[in-house]
């Protein structure tokens, strides 16, 4: 297994370029499911997560080729589908539910294993299975796999979730646009990649409005057509890098990057004195003088401050001035990353869904661990900072959610470096 070896430096300075989104890529690839004709996406991100959906694909009879580097994906599911996700496969990743909805609603039915993917919760599948209920499948579980059929097809049909899921919009989305009749969704997911799946399903002819908004109302189509769709720039990637210089100091323009993908966690940044400017090439981000700031963060759905940054901002308050408060309401157990960041002197007490991080003049280097993807990356950050040399083991886990991360710091004056085979 590899790890990554971080020496404390100073200030970074330079461009980075943001990757297309991982997670929107996750929920586009499936969507492939729905049409006999090809699916085309381009601005792809060269991701182990991206390569175990594809393989999933390839299980399930779809037809995927990556090219120009990985950077293009082209698919096609027109022959004939098998409706088996193998627990082998799902289980490294628990996007693989996405496919749930699109086979059932080419085929009429699907087996689905119970996905794994990060040890950041329980994270159940009720709100999938309750969604796609609501549009007339029947579904069981049995030996560890989802078992969904439809009499005679999916029928749209008017659902509120109770909570609003990401997965399970997208899940609810793609099986409706070939249900019979108009289906509308409540309590939707608002995340930018949802927006960005909606978008490519128009393109392959679907019909929707509401995407963005808690009401998403799909009219369904009989068959949906091929098309060819730029991934959505990665607001985590992107938050994550404009860390980078938060932390270090020095002045990082994130290419690609927009404002409106992260509105709160920028807001957040403002507040510890860190600016945000937009330029024409995307967002440079600098520390105003001093010393950072302590913040509040509490994660929410989207529009609200991303989960999926909390340890990355973590990293940033450890060397804040005064005290922050971090609560996670999206995922239980999600603080892994704190007792690692304690083991390089942060001061925190974590309490159930709380941590209280007392910032210190200076981390220390240490051996650490990544423990989930986000996790691994907030580790990355914080040995920059830090004094003397951070190796981080388990590195596997960064290599589901970034890509190259080692070149893109490096070009910006980080001293990091990929141990080949370590711990
Ligand atoms: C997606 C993202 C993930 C991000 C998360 C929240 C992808 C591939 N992953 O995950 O990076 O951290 O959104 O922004 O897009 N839940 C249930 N029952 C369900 C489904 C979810 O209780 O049926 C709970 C989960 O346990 C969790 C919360 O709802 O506590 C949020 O989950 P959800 O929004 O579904 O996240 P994912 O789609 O899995």
């Amino acid at each position: 297994m590899d790890s990554i070896l971080v020496k404390g430096n100073g200030p970074l300075n330079g461009a980075i370029p943001i990757a297309g989104a991982k997670n929107a890529c996750l929920a586009l690839m499936p969507a492939t499911l729905l049409s006999e004709e090809p699916l085309t996406l381009t601005n792809a991100p060269r991701l182990s997560d991206i390569r175990t959906m594809t393989s999933l694909l390839q299980s399930l009879g779809a037809e995927v080729s990556s090219l120009q580097d990985g950077k293009v994906i082209t698919m096609s599911s027109h022959g004939v589908l098998n409706p088996t996700a193998d627990y082998d496969i799902v289980r490294k990743m628990r996007a693989s539910n996405l496919v749930l909805g699109p086979l059932l609603a080419r085929l009429g039915h699907a087996v689905v294993s119970l996905p794994g993917g990060c040890a950041i919760g329980a994270r159940p599948m009720d709100i999938h299975i309750d969604a796609l209920a609501a549009l007339g499948a029947e579904i069981d579980l049995r030996d560890g796999y989802l078992h969904a059929k439809t009499q005679g097809g999916l029928t749209g049909a008017v659902h509120e979730m109770r909570f609003a899921s990401v997965g399970a919009t997208e899940n609810f989305v793609m099986a409706a646009t070939l249900a019979k009749g108009t289906s509308v969704l409540s309590n939707a997911a608002r995340e930018p990649e949802i927006v960005d799946l909606v978008h490519c399903l128009r393109r392959m002819g679907a019909e929707i409005e509401g995407e963005g908004t808690p009401t998403i109302t799909i009219q369904g189509v009989t068959a949906l057509r091929g098309a060819t769709h730029p991934v959505v720039t990665d607001r985590i990637e992107l938050g994550t890098y404009m860390l980078a210089p938060a932390i270090c100091g020095g002045e990082v323009e994130c290419l690609g990057g927009r404002i409106d993908l992260l509105a709160a966690f920028c807001e957040k940044l403002d507040a510890a004195g860190i600016s945000v400017t937009e330029t024409e090439r995307g967002l440079k981000v600098a520390r105003r003088n001093g010393r950072v700031r302590a913040v509040d963060v509490v994660t929410e759905p989207f529009p609200g401050f991303p989960t999926d940054l909390q340890a990355q901002m973590m990293a940033l308050l450890c060397t804040a001035e005064g005290t922050s408060v971090l609560e996670e309401r999206i995922f239980e157990n999600r603080f892994m990353h704190a007792p690692e960041l304690m083991r390089m002197g942060a001061r925190i007490e974590v309490h159930g869904g709380h941590a209280t991080v007392t910032g210190v003049e200076r981390l220390r280097g240490a051996p650490v661990m990544a423990t989930d993807l986000r996790a691994s990356v907030s580790l990355i950050l914080a040995g920059l900072a830090a004094e003397g040399e951070t190796v981080v083991s388990r590195v596997y886990h960064l290599d589901r959610g970034y890509e190259r991360v080692e070149e893109k710091l490096s070009a910006c004056g980080a001293k990091i470096e990929r141990i080949k085979g370590g711990a």
